[in-house]
Parts: structure tokens; C-alpha cells; sequence
């Protein structure tokens, strides 16, 4: 019986010392084929399993359904396959990474670790888990060649990080409620279609490079932030979420249109809306009461409201390149005369040539209602927040 095909012969050797009592205090490397006949021999290994960096194809088919340790399998050029056919449960770690010649994973009875790492795997493209993964803790999957997440349904996790996998065109967790501590999409395909159809709670949550998002039920972000950076989403709507602990961050995303959070009461850090080019409306916060950090909103848009705002701790900056009409005058700048704004670090306008950031000044205005005497063109590219509020109202 021969589960190493390739295996050398000098270390092809049947028995073995860790095959006897199930158990290692250490790491036992697999080396041989006997090795793994005898930890396959196990119902329940005790102990962390590694595989050696030179085995080309190894299988623990077998008796094997739980590993009471890790299961290693690191910097190894020549593995193509693995294996563990009855494998239920690793207590530890399953690391698969830098075995860039793997193409087979197959774990079809797989369904509990505390953490999957897999990462570096040029030549992985799918998951041979058949029956899923419901239970794990800490994902990460990082560098692989996969175009799918199938074989993965966790219900809750502390630490998700999905990144640099170009094939992978859909993340949907269907049944996932709850994300401890960060969710971290970044650079997989350009176009990924996003999907948390269950979550309610999470911690950071930071998407970068996707396609679409679907979050319905989030309803709030505990002690972290939520960020959308460079993605090709045309929309970010998050009906439920009400409050964000840390900052809000839509940033640099070319082809977004609508940013819509219709509970959102609170932010608990910085709110921040910038380089959206196609974002020509800023509606989408109709129930924004308190930024405990700076509201800074710069864009293109021609409509802006947020009816319900009450305080912003920190700078006040919202430029626009459009008319956005009397809502300065009419909503704004009374809030600011009652000290719910923050008086020195406030700008509110429309019609500039280029709608800047807060702490990058503002460009001159076009001639539009407000500030008919600025000078066209002029730009103050650098200047401290505090002199921008003086700057708007010695234009006055
Ligand atoms: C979600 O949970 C339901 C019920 O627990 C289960 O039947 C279904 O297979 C799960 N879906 C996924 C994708 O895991
Ligand atoms: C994402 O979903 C949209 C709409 O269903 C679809 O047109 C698009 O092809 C999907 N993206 C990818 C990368 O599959
Ligand atoms: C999410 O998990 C945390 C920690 O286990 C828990 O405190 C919280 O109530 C959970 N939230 C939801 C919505 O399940
Ligand atoms: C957005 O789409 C354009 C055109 O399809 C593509 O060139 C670009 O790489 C995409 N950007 C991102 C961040 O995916
Ligand atoms: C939104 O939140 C409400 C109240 O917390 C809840 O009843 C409702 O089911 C949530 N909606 C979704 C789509 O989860
Ligand atoms: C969220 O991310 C920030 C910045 O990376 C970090 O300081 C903070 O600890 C994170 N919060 C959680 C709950 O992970
Ligand atoms: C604004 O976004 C565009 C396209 O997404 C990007 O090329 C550019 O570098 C961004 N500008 C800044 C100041 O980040
Ligand atoms: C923006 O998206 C929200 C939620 O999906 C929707 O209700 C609203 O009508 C959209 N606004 C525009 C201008 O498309
Ligand atoms: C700003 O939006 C207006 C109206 O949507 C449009 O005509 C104009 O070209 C936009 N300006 C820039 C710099 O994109």
C-alpha cells in the first residue's frame, strides 16, 4: 500500500514513532508514507501535524477525523496534492501556503477549525471541501488562484481577510451573522459581487477593488470603521446600519453614483466622502444626527441634505463643484452660529472649481450665488483649517 507515490524510498519506511499512542507534545512532520499511515491510523491525533517541504502528494485517508493541534502544510515546491478524507476537525490551524504547485485540496468531511489560512497557492482553484466549513474562526486567503469561496459557510468569525485573489468573482456568506473583530476584502476581481445577506454586527469593515455590496441587515459596527475605497461599485447602500463606532469612509470610487444610509443616527469618528466623480447627489443620510469626529464631504454634487444633523465635533468641510442652492445659508450656517458646528474649522460651498478635502483649503468659486466677489481660479492648496474659516469669511 503505497499513499506516497513518490516518496523516497529511504524514508518509506511503514510504522512510526507517533503512530503508536495517537499523541506528540511537539510538531510531528510527516515525512513518509508510513508517517502518514500512522497518523491516518488515529480517530483523534493529538498534537500538531506538519508535512515535510519535499513530499510531492500526500493523503490522510484514513481513520483520521481530528487533529487536536495544527495541521501544516508550508513552503512546499513540489506538493500537487493532499489529502484527508475523513478529516472533521482541527482544533488548531490548517495553514496551506507557499505550495504554489497545489491543485487539489480535498477535505470533503472537513468542518471545524480555528483558523484556515490559505495563501500563496498559484495553481489552487477550487476547494475540495465538500461537506463546508461552518465553523472558523480566523480566514484568511490570500494569493491563490481560486475563482470561488464554495466549500466555506461560516455563521460567525472573528477576522475574515479575502485579498489579491484575481479569479474569486462572488463572496457571499450567506448565513454569516456576526463578524467579531475586521472584515477585509481587498483586490480580488475587480467586478466581485459581495454578499452578507445575514450580517448584523461587525467591527472594521474595509472593501477594497469590488463590484457590488450587499449588506441589508448590518445594523451596527462595533469599536471599528467602515471603508469603501478605489471599487467600481455604482452604489453602497446600508439600509439597517445605525450607528459606526469608529469613522465612515467612501473614498475614491470612479463610478459610485448613490451612497445610501437611510438609519445611520451616529458616527463615532471621522465621516468622510471624497473623490466619487460620478456622485452628483448626497442624500443619503437622512437620519444623520451626530459625527463625533469631522464631516468632510467633497464631490460633485448638486443636492446635498442631511435634515436630521445636530453636532459635528470635529471640522466641518462640505465643497461642492455644483450649486447645491441655499442649504449653507438655510441649514448649515445657523447649526454653526449655534456652536453645533464647529465655528474655526467650517466651509461650507458650492460652485468651487475643485472641491477640496478638509485641510486643503478652497478653490475659488465659479461666480455662483454665494461668494460673487472670490477670485476665479484662485486656489489655496495648503492652508491650516483654522485660516480656511477665516478665509470664508473675509470673502463674505
Ligand atoms: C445556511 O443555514 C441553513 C440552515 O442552518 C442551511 O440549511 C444552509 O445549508 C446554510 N447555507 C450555507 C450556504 O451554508
Ligand atoms: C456581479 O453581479 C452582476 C449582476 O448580477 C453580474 O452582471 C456580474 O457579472 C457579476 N460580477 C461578476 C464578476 O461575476
Ligand atoms: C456578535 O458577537 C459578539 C461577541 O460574541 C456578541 O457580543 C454580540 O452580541 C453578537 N451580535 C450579534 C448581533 O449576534
Ligand atoms: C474599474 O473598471 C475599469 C474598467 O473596467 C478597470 O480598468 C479598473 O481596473 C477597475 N478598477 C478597479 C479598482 O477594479
Ligand atoms: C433591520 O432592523 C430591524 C430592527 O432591528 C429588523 O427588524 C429587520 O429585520 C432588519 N432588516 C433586515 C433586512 O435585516
Ligand atoms: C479597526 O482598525 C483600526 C485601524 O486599523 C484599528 O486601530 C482598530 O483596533 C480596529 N478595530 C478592531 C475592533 O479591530
Ligand atoms: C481620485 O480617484 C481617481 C480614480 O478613482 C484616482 O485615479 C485619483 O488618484 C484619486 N485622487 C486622489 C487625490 O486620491
Ligand atoms: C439610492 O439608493 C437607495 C437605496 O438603494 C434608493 O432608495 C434611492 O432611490 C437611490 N437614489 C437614487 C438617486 O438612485
Ligand atoms: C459635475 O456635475 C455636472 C452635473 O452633473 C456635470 O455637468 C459636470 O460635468 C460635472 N463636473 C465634473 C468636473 O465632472
Amino acid at each position: 500500500m503505497s499513499f506516497l507515490r513518490y516518496a523516497l524510498p529511504a524514508l518509506a519506511v511503514a510504522g512510526s514513532v507517533f503512530a503508536d499512542d495517537c499523541s506528540n507534545k511537539g510538531t510531528s512532520t510527516i515525512k513518509s508514507s508510513g508517517d502518514a499511515t500512522g497518523v491516518a491510523g488515529c480517530k483523534t491525533f493529538k498534537g500538531s501535524v506538519a508535512i515535510a517541504t519535499d513530499v510531492p502528494e500526500l493523503s490522510l485517508d484514513g481513520k483520521l477525523e481530528e487533529i487536536d493541534g495544527d495541521l501544516l502544510i508550508e513552503e512546499n515546491d513540489k506538493m500537487v496534492r493532499f489529502s484527508a478524507g475523513n478529516l472533521k476537525t482541527v482544533t488548531g490551524k490548517l495553514s496551506v501556503s507557499g505550495v504554489p504547485e497545489l491543485a487539489a485540496l480535498t477535505m470533503p468531511a472537513l468542518e471545524e477549525v480555528d483558523s484556515l489560512t490559505l495563501l500563496n497557492l498559484a495553481n489552487l482553484r477550487e476547494l475540495g471541501f465538500t461537506k463546508g466549513i461552518s465553523k472558523c474562526d480566523t480566514l484568511r486567503i490570500e494569493n491563490t488562484r481560486l475563482s470561488s469561496l464554495n466549500g466555506i459557510n461560516l455563521e460567525e468569525a472573528a477576522d475574515i481577510n479575502i485579498a489579491n485573489n484575481g479569479e474569486i468573482d462572488n463572496i457571499s456568506f450567506m448565513n454569516m451573522t456576526n463578524i467579531t473583530s475586521k472584515l477585509t476584502l481587498s483586490y480580488n476581481n475587480a467586478q466581485v459581487n459581495v454578499s452578507f445577506p445575514k450580517l448584523e454586527a461587525a467591527n472594521n469593515i474595509s472593501m477594497r477593488a469590488i463590484g457590488s455590496l450587499d449588506i441589508p441587515a448590518l445594523s451596527e459596527i462595533n469599536s471599528g470603521s467602515f471603508g469603501i475605497f478605489e471599487s467600481n461599485l455604482t452604489s453602497v447602500s446600508a439600509p439597517n446600519l445605525t450607528k459606526i463606532d469608529g469613522a465612515l469612509v467612501v473614498y475614491n470610487n470612479p463610478l459610485l453614483k448613490n451612497v445610501s444610509f437611510d438609519a445611520l443616527e451616529t458616527v463615532g469618528a471621522d465621516l468622510r466622502i471624497a473623490n466619487n466623480t460620478k456622485l452628483n447627489e448626497m442624500e443619503g443620510l437622512p437620519k444623520l444626527k451626530n459625527v463625533q469626529g469631522a464631516l468632510d464631504i467633497s464631490g460633485n454634487f448638486s443636492k446635498v441634505a442631511t435634515p436630521d444633523l445636530e453636532y459635528v465635533k470635529g471640522v466641518f468641510n462640505l465643497q461642492s463643484e455644483s450649486d447645491i442652492g441655499d442649504v449653507c445659508e438655510k441649514f448649515y450656517d445657523p447649526l454653526k452660529d449655534k456652536k453645533k458646528l464647529p465655528k474655526g474649522d467650517y466651509v461650507c460651498e458650492g460652485d468651487l472649481d475643485k472641491a477640496q478635502t478638509a485641510g486643503n483649503g478652497v478653490s475659488g468659486s465659479k461666480g455662483g450665488d454665494d461668494d460673487e466677489g472670490a477670485a476665479v481660479g484662485l486656489t489655496i492648496p495648503s492652508i491650516s483649517l483654522s485660516l480656511v474659516g477665516l478665509f470664508a469669511v473675509l470673502l463674505l
